[in-house]
This record gives structure tokens, C-alpha cells and sequence, in this order.
């Protein structure tokens, strides 16, 4: 059994016991549960992962609520422990959560939070930035000068690939997938292949229209295709994004097939969640061809790396970043505390999750309601009018 962890306390004789499995960003997010009531207790463990049995050390006998990391496994044991503390809350400070047994939840009546909204922007900002970054092999050239390598310019010195015009490809064209989409649409000029279920008729609109004012203005118009397989985008695009949901149907979606389908010079991004790709696979690829290049903030097993990708110099690797921008974060930690505290207090369910600025105003109270509970429906919880 894990021993007693250290704990901060805020308002220590409030009436509901709300845990935070870790620090998180800001000071709102403190206030806005201690003004609602609520004790906060902090977990300050010096271990990055926290295990099952340390985090029902931390629920204990009494807990009305915790707001918990994409790293931890809430399933069975923990939705169990939080049900016997008498809880009714749980929210990921993410947007992902296939860290979470939804079903354990819903059989223990626990509400089940994420933070949707306040992280699209900047995820596809960390999406660009990897595949620029990629492009122009700037993390090679910056080893390159910090080593002293530097002689002299050369015509062949890191030569890399130039966007506009090129074709960029979008696996799964939800909120993170579309906006990314937009910024390289829009920002370098690459025309669109996307592969979704669903259609997605604004980012359709929004390329015709770009396209349109680009050929008002005597430039050549960018153009969009949404693909019939993900196969096509693979095959067409220079430059691959993927933003899917991982379940079972979108584990190890890119495979060693699937790599040989790509260009040789391809480039490929991940900000989803590192087992959409089969890492080992992409290790061989990497190897075989020494032109395309990756950018991942996703790893299969994380925190590791498989064997031989930290080697490879047409890989940019970072930790799981692509939310971490100090408004996102912060905004991520207020969506979660208020998906709990509304759970505790009985309020509705926002109707509307893609819409949360009425949450993130820090000169306004936040609406009576959880911004996002993915398991309202299964609970039968009511919806907010507003
Ligand atoms: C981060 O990966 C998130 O899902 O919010």
C-alpha cells in the first residue's frame, strides 16, 4: 500500500472533499471550488504517474469528487473506491479519455468529466509547429550548430520540403483535426485531403472560400477533397496529421502497410495519443527511408520510446506538450474542477461542450453547470436551458 502522500489543503472546513491527483495550472480553478464549498486537497507526490493504490490512498473514506490526469487508470477499482467515499465525480483535466472505463463509471453512477474546447487552438498549433519543424528538419540544424558543425552555408545544407502548394492530409477531422487543417490551409497555402465519417461542411466552406479570395487576388486557389478512405489520404498527401479518437478502431490505424502506402518524402504527425500508430513499424520505416520524417508528441508507452526512435535524426520527438500553453492549461483545470463541483451541487450539464467560453471569462462567474460530462446521457443527467 502506498503511504500517506503530501497533501495541500485548501479551505479546510469546506463542506465537500474534492482531490486533485496533482497540481494543476492557475489559482481559478482553487477559487472556484472553495467559493462553491468545497475542501480542495492537493496531491503533491514526487512520482510523475500516480498508481491505483496510491489514488485510493488519496480518495480515503470521504470524497465527493477528484479531478484526476490522463495518465492514471480509472477503471473498475477506482470508480469502486470513489463510489464507497461517496462520491459522484470524476473529471480528466483532458479532453481525451481512454484512460477511463466510461462502463465502470456508469455502473457506479459517477459522473465522468473532460475538457473539451480549450485546448483545440493550441494542440493544432503544437500539430503545426511539428510538421514546420519537420519540414525545414530545424531540430537536426539546431544539433548541428549547438555541435559546432557550422562551416559555412552550403547549397545542400539541410535541404527540407517547402509546403505551399503541397497537399496536406487530415485523419480524423473533428475540432482539433479541422482548426489544424485551417492553419495550414490558410497559413501556408496547402491544399486539403481529409478522411472523417462525418463530413465536415464548415472546414469544406472555409477552403472553397479561401480558395476563391486567393483567385480574386491573382494566386493560384487552394482546393479540398474529402477522401472515401483514409487509404487515399495516405497516399495522396505530402504531409499527414492525425487526429482520431483512440479505441479499439483506431489502434495501430497506421501500421507497416499502411507506411508503405505514403510518399517517400512524406511527413507524418501525431498529437493524438501515441498507440494510433504501431511505433515499432514506424522504427523500420524511419530506418528504411531516411527522407520521411515524423513528428510525434504520442508514444506508444509513455513516457517510453520503442528501441531505436531516439536514434533516428528524421524524428522530432516531445513530451506530450500539445496542450501546454499556460491559457489552455489553466482553462483545462477550471473545466474540470467546475465538471465536479456542478456533479456535487446537482447542476445541469452545459448543453453545448464545444461552446465553454462562458467558463474560461475570469471576470465572470462560470454558468451553474458542468461544462462537459461524457457520460450525461447514460446517467439520465438533466441539461442546462442556457
Ligand atoms: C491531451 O492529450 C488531452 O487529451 O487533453
Amino acid at each position: 500500500m502506498a503511504k500517506p502522500v503530501a497533501i495541500e489543503v485548501y479551505n479546510p472546513n469546506g463542506k465537500y472533499r474534492v482531490v486533485s491527483t496533482k497540481p494543476m495550472p492557475g489559482t481559478r480553478w482553487i477559487n472556484l471550488l472553495t467559493d462553491q464549498g468545497c475542501r480542495v486537497e492537493i496531491c503533491h507526490l514526487k512520482k510523475t504517474i500516480l498508481s491505483v493504490e496510491d489514488i485510493i490512498d488519496l480518495i480515503g473514506n470521504r470524497c465527493d469528487g477528484v479531478i484526476g490526469q490522463l495518465t492514471e487508470d480509472w477503471g473498475e477499482t477506482l470508480f469502486s473506491a470513489l463510489s464507497k467515499a461517496g462520491g459522484k465525480a470524476f473529471s480528466n483535466m483532458a479532453v481525451g479519455y481512454n484512460n477511463v472505463d466510461v462502463e465502470a463509471a456508469n455502473k457506479y453512477g459517477i459522473a465522468v468529466g473532460n475538457t473539451p474546447g480549450v485546448l483545440t487552438e493550441t494542440t493544432a498549433e503544437l500539430a503545426a509547429s511539428l510538421s514546420l519543424a519537420a519540414a525545414r528538419r530545424i531540430v537536426e540544424a539546431d544539433g548541428f550548430m549547438r555541435g559546432g558543425l557550422y562551416e559555412g552555408w552550403l547549397p545542400h545544407l539541410f535541404v527540407g520540403n517547402l509546403l505551399k502548394g503541397q497537399t496536406v492530409g487530415v485523419i480524423g477531422a473533428g475540432r482539433i483535426g479541422s482548426a489544424y487543417a485551417r492553419m495550414m490551409v490558410e497559413g501556408f497555402k496547402m491544399n486539403l485531403i481529409y478522411f472523417d465519417l462525418y463530413q465536415s461542411t464548415r472546414l469544406e466552406k472555409f477552403v472553397t472560400a479561401y480558395g476563391q479570395f486567393l483567385k480574386a487576388n491573382g494566386e493560384q486557389p487552394v482546393t479540398w477533397k474529402r477522401a472515401s478512405s483514409m487509404e487515399e489520404v495516405l497516399r495522396d498527401a505530402d504531409l499527414i496529421s492525425l487526429h482520431p479518437v483512440l479505441d479499439k478502431t483506431t489502434y495501430h490505424l497506421v501500421n507497416k502497410e499502411r507506411l508503405a502506402m505514403m510518399k517517400k518524402e512524406a511527413i507524418l504527425v501525431n498529437c493524438s495519443r501515441g498507440p494510433v500508430i504501431d511505433e515499432e513499424a514506424l522504427v523500420n520505416h524511419l530506418r528504411e527511408n531516411p527522407m520521411f520524417r515524423v513528428g510525434l508528441d504520442v508514444f506508444e508507452e509513455e513516457p517510453f520510446m520503442k528501441p531505436g526512435l531516439a536514434d533516428m535524426k528524421n524524428a522530432i520527438v516531445v513530451p506530450h506538450i500539445a496542450s501546454a500553453s499556460k491559457w489552455t492549461r489553466e482553462g483545462m483545470a477550471t473545466l474540470a474542477a467546475l465538471n465536479v463541483v456542478g456533479r456535487i451541487k446537482g447542476y445541469p450539464i452545459w448543453s453545448d461542450p464545444n461552446r465553454v467560453d462562458p467558463f474560461l471569462n475570469e471576470n465572470a462567474s462560470p454558468p451553474n453547470a458542468s461544462p462537459s460530462i461524457v457520460n450525461s446521457k447514460a446517467l439520465g443527467l438533466p441539461v442546462s436551458k442556457l
